[in-house]
């Protein structure tokens, strides 16, 4: 039992500062969670809390149900990767996976077959006896992995291990870490600002802000159903499109407006959007909610071509609503086939799917609730 209970848990730098706010989530055994956030949010801080590398100021922490707040980083049993490898220059790849378990007086033998196992899990066996300045980054970082698989922890604590990586490496990386977890069948707390590797490695993603949690869910429930506007831009690249709007009622029923859009609320929303009628509101659409050609249930609005990205597999249009006497013209991308063209200056009609629309409150920037789309659309 390796559940890892963080129970309203708070961290106050002595600075009067606060890395981490009233943090309260149930890692269950065997879980792999990712904690994504900006810079500065709490991430590291929350990870070397679980560790017992950083003091808790308050709340309560536990593992497998036991209190372990004050109980030593040694006996949590929790292995830690960071970023820099921190691997022994002078000692051989085998050197510094044993080194820790030699430290502990673990017999020879075992420490051998323990180093074994984990090099040929992770294909390290051919380089055992190199130096780590004759590895590449990405055979250093799986030492560093390695080095933490021999000791057989509870809990595998990652701390963006994979960002010091080129592109192709770290997605090779992304891979193996999967494929480890999977064999391994132990929990793994993995904290990234990379969006790719928070879509697509964990069964959860805990999205932090200034020291807390903001939303935890699975990857793509977060992503249909961000709770504010934050997780909304944060999540994709390009990030949702948000426009400060007006919500109001007509007989047949609700309209978005905003200088340039016109967008009728699908039925789905009615009810729940109803109440904000008359208010102002951010709308919300992803991207791929843009289309380029005209089909049923899709509603047109036209743009000024701002840029044309061709990413190969598909165009990104940026384009300006184009509303007469908008004071700051509102930009919007869109998602588009590798296939479509327009000049830089055109006004051409986009095609949106507004099924799964969002509306934001533009003071407290949460989302209007509505019943959840969850993954499966429309
Ligand atoms: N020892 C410390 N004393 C005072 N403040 C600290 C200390 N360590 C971290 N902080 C502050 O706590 C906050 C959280 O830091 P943390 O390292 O957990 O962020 P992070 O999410 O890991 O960021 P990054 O993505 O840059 O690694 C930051 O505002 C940071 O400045
Ligand atoms: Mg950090």
């Amino acid at each position: 039992m390796s559940s890892i209970e963080l129970d309203h848990v708070s961290k106050l730098y002595a600075s009067g500062a606060y890395g981490v706010r009233d943090v309260d989530l149930t890692i269950g055994d065997g879980e792999f969670v990712i904690f994504l956030g900006p810079s500065g949010c709490g991430k590291s801080t929350t990870l070397r809390m679980i560790a017992g590398l950083e003091s808790i100021t308050s709340g309560d922490l536990r593992i497998g149900g036991r209190s372990v707040t004050h109980v030593a980083p040694r006996e949590r049993n929790i292995a830690v990767v960071f970023q820099s490898y921190a691997l022994y220059p002078h000692m051989s790849v085998r050197e510094n996976m044993g080194f820790g378990l030699k430290m502990r007086g673990v017999a020879r033998g075992v420490i051998d077959g323990k180093i074994r196992e984990a090099a040929s899990l992770l294909g390290l066996t051919p380089y055992l006896d190199r130096r780590p300045a004759a590895l590449s980054g990405g055979q250093r970082q799986r030492v560093a992995l390695g080095r933490a698989i021999v000791r057989d922890p509870v809990a595998f604590l990652l701390d963006e291990p994979l960002s010091n990586l080129d592109a192709q490496l770290r997605a090779e990386m992304r891979l193996e870490l999967v494929k480890l977890h999977r064999r391994l069948g132990r929990t793994i707390v993995h904290v990234t600002h990379d969006q790719v590797e928070a879509m697509t490695m964990g069964d959860r993603i805990c999205i932090m802000r200034e020291g807390r949690m903001i939303q935890v869910g699975k990857p793509l429930e977060v992503y249909a159903d961000p709770v504010d506007t934050f997780v909304a831009r944060f999540l994709a690249t390009p990030p949702m499109n948000l426009v400060p709007a007006r919500l109001e009622g007509r007989d047949d029923g609700l309209v978005v407006r905003a200088p340039g859009l016109d967008v009728a609320v699908p039925e789905r929303h009615r009810d729940a959007y109803a109440p904000a009628a008359g208010r102002e509101v951010i709308f919300g659409l992803r991207p791929e909610d843009l289309h380029e050609a005209p089909a049923p249930g899709l509603q047109k609005v036209e743009v000024t071509v701002v840029a044309l990205e061709a990413l190969g597999v598909e165009n990104i249009l940026i384009g300006q609503l184009a509303g007469a006497g908008a004071i700051r013209p509102v930009e919007i991308a869109a998602r588009l086939s590798r296939h479509y063209t327009a000049p830089v200056g055109a006004t051409v009609p986009l095609y949106l799917d507004a099924r799964p629309m969002h509306l934001f409150d533009p003071e407290t920037t949460r989302a209007l609730p509505r019943p959840r789309l969850g993954v499966l659309q429309p």
